[in-house]
């Protein structure tokens, strides 16, 4: 019902508020410690409502049966588990706590990270009534008013938080999830221009390439940033500072050609059947492009950056069929 569904609400935001009272209370100080030997300032805190989860596993159960809410109740938050012997257990403890906000700025659940190394490195809330992972995104609420003509992918937590310290207040982040068309859908809603800013690991760049679809299905223009030889933008802005990230972004690769970069590095150039293998999977990439002028000047693109004759390459595409 429209009630439980308020009360869960009021739930999230009064365990966000409590967590957030941990991190500055003198239990929460091995929190706070982490936080800000990341480089995270009291300012972004306070705007991101970042917490710390205590060492004891029933503690904000506690907090919340304090506060009238019944097992089932807290069953339905996600927040704690009950086991008929042992009572409630809380879902987060011994962790800094980033709450997940929606849109309108509300609570709908928690992200929760070990202090250091341990595992797992980030625990997420489970979906509930008001979580639908699929269709929120970490930071759009900033983002959506941010004024910047695209919306910058990241894959964590972190990365958002720091980009947003950066200035960067168009960056947003998937939660505990893959990206999928609902969050195409929902960017859609606030931008025309998606920057994939995933991790450069190898995980990270297969993510881009699965996300180039589904953004481009939602009718979004795409592209993606080159941070190498950082492995995510909290270390690239660490690393080189927000004026270089600035310039990557400017420098932001179109998805085409990122596509066409990755089909390359698994040829060796220099072997003439490889290059010629490597010929006929930029072709086939390229006759995928339905606008005849686009394709030309791809096909150019293309053509110049790895040292194939135009024509030939023309030819190619034609071979594997257009439609335009
Ligand atoms: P830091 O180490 O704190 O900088 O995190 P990161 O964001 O760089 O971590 P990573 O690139 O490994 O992961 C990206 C995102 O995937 C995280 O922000 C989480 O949302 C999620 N994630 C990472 N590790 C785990 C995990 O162990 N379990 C779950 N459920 N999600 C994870
Ligand atoms: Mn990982
Ligand atoms: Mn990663
Ligand atoms: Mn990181
Ligand atoms: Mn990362």
């Amino acid at each position: 019902t429209m009630d439980a569904k308020a009360r869960l609400r009021e739930m999230n935001k009064l365990s966000a508020n409590y967590f957030y009272y941990l991190l500055h209370s003198k239990r929460g100080q091995k929190g706070l410690a982490y936080l800000k030997n990341r480089g995270i300032t009291d300012e972004t805190i306070k705007r991101f409502g970042l917490g710390y989860a205590d060492i004891y596993n029933d503690d904000l159960y506690r907090f919340l049966k304090s506060k009238g809410y019944s097992d089932e109740e807290l069953k339905d938050s996600a927040l704690v588990t009950i086991d008929e012997r042992r009572g409630g257990s809380d879902k987060f403890w011994n962790r800094v706590m980033f709450p997940i906000m929606d849109v309108n700025n509300r609570v709908i659940g928690f992200g929760g990270r070990v202090m250091g190394d341990g595992s797992p490195k980030y625990l997420n809330s489970k979906e509930t009534t008001l979580f639908d992972k699929s269709r929120n995104l970490y930071g759009l609420n900033f983002a959506r008013s941010s004024r910047k003509k695209e919306i910058i992918l990241c894959e964590g937590y972190m990365d958002v938080i720091s980009m947003h310290q950066a200035g960067f207040t168009n960056a947003v982040a998937a939660l505990g999830t893959a990206f999928t068309s609902g969050h195409g859908t929902l960017l859609k809603r606030y931008t025309e221009n998606v920057i994939l800013s995933f991790d450069s690991d190898e995980a990270g760049q297969r993510a881009i390439l699965r996300a180039i679809p589904i953004l481009k299905e939602a009718g979004l223009t795409v592209r993606v940033l080159n941070l190498k030889p950082y492995k995510d933008p909290d270390e690239f802005i660490k690393g080189l500072g927000r004026e270089a990230l600035e310039e990557r972004i400017s420098h932001a690769t179109s998805s085409f050609m990122f596509q066409i970069q990755v089909a390359a590095g698994r040829y060796d150039q220099n072997d003439p059947e490889e290059k010629t293998k490597f010929q006929h999977e930029a072709a086939k990439l390229l006759s995928t492009i339905e606008e005849r002028l686009e394709r030309k000047n791809y096909i150019d693109a293309v053509s110049r950056e790895y040292y194939i004759d135009a024509k030939d390459l023309e030819e190619l595409v034609n071979y594997y069929g257009t439609s335009g």
